[in-house]
């Protein structure tokens, strides 16, 4: 549990935030910035900086609201709780649903799309977690409790870690479209017409949910982007 809890959940957050970074410039160059004030500009010695002082870590605000906001707009798990004859639940209007007998899901996505709770609930805006507090229990991807993720504070680091050790050297981007034709080459098919599957079913090559290419798709033990995230990787001139 403890391997693969921890090694899905962190890879397909890893895999967002290059993803919501590559479709938002500034935010990257923010990240990029907050990178060089606290390890220098000269990346080949970031590693050994954070060996010696692993405390500034904890000084990373635009890292960290980058990962929270990344986890919010791509939650990779939900959370189960099994029902009890004991407990209801009560929606705005006071109208009570019983839980005995049931599984209850709670949908961490729904939660963080509510734009009560988190205003232009679509819109990637690291800064909602710098200027302003967090209505409690609205932002749970690590669920809350008794039973809440017992990695979290593990996965917080290593996201930063990696983050610090990557961003500052790759360029990482989408590349969606050269997969279809890749794909549509090797079967011979036309890029962008419909096709049939296996299943026998006529499918879009360019399905998208939300506007999102890279959208979520169950895969494993966590929820990961469509495809695996066909991307490119560009070692940037240091
Ligand atoms: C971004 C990364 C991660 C996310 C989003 C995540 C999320 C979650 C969630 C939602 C649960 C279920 C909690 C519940 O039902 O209340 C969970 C459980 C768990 N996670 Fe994580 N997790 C992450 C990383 C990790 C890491 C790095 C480890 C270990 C090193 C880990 C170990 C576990 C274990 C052992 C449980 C079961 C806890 C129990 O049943 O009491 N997770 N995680």
């Amino acid at each position: 549990m403890l391997l693969v809890a921890g090694y899905d959940t962190t890879t397909t957050i890893l895999v967002y935030a290059y993803h919501l970074l590559s479709k938002h410039p500034e935010a990257l160059e923010k990240l990029r910035e907050e990178h060089n004030t606290i390890f220098g500009s000269d990346t080949s010695v970031a590693a050994a900086r954070l060996r010696e002082d692993s405390k500034v870590l904890n000084n990373l605000p635009y890292t960290q609201a980058v990962i929270k906001e990344t986890m919010r707009i791509f939650p990779p798990v939900a959370a189960l709780r099994a029902g009890s004859q004991s407990v209801e639940l009560a929606d705005l209007y006071g109208t009570r649903y019983p839980t005995g007998g049931c599984y209850v899901v709670n949908s961490h996505h729904s939660i963080h799309s509510n734009p009560h709770s988190h205003p232009d609930p679509d819109a990637f805006k690291p800064e909602r977690w710098i200027d302003s507090g967090m209505e409690r229990g609205a932002w749970r991807p690590f669920e809350r409790g008794a039973r809440s993720c017992i990695g979290q504070d593990v996965a917080m680091i290593q996201l930063k870690v990696a983050l610090m050790c990557t961003i500052r050297t790759f360029k990482i981007e989408p590349v969606y479209e050269e997969w279809d034709a890749m794909k549509a080459k090797n079967a011979k098919l036309e890029v962008g017409k419909a096709y049939i599957t296996s299943m026998g079913r006529q499918k879009d090559r360019k399905e998208q949910v939300g506007g999102e290419r890279a959208y979520q798709v169950e895969c494993g033990g966590a929820a990961h982007a469509k495809e695996g995230y066909p991307c490119r990787v560009t070692l940037l001139q240091q």
